[in-house]
């Protein structure tokens, strides 16, 4: 099984960047983490981040042709304004969870919005870092069983 993990932009300066908002764990020591869970459940993980949109997108459509069954997206500030990144994913049809770390709902309003959530399996906002063990979690169990494709 193979998983993909997207960090959209501004996510390379986790740790330094409004640590009240967004914690303190830096990228590298969240991917460790999130790798430690891939290996113990037995599922292969790769991690992309970017700060631009042409390049999530690019990384997006090959994902099908690369085999991966599934996929973890924090799009940051992308998933309140882009369409190319929706079109993506539409396009390779490979089952993705909204992960941020903040509540967005909490905060200002164009953080409400998002391209991508009603296309998602689901959204998890609000859980800090470990967002991404939960999404990685459901999604390894869900995939084994059948339950999302
Ligand atoms: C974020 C929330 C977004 O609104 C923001 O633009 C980010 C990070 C989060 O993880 O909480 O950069 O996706």
């Amino acid at each position: 099984m193979k998983i993909s993990v997207i960090h959209g932009p501004n996510l390379n300066l986790l740790g330094l960047r409004e640590p009240l908002v967004y914690g303190n764990k830096t990228l590298k020591g969240i991917n460790k983490q999130l790798s430690n869970k891939a290996l113990a459940l037995g599922c292969e993980i790769e991690f992309f981040q970017s700060n631009s949109e042409g390049e999530i997108v690019d990384y997006i459509q090959l994902l099908k042709e690369r085999n991966f069954d599934g996929l973890i997206l924090n799009a940051a500030a992308y998933t309140h304004t882009s369409i190319a990144i929706r079109d993506s994913l539409l396009a390779i049809d490979i089952p993705f969870i909204e992960v941020h770390i903040s509540n967005v709902f909490k905060r200002e309003s164009f953080r409400h919005k998002s391209y991508l959530s009603d296309i998602a399996v689901g959204v998890i906002s609000g859980f800090g870092y470990m967002g991404y063990e939960y999404a990685l979690d459901f999604m390894i169990k869900a995939l084994k069983q059948g339950e999302i494709r």
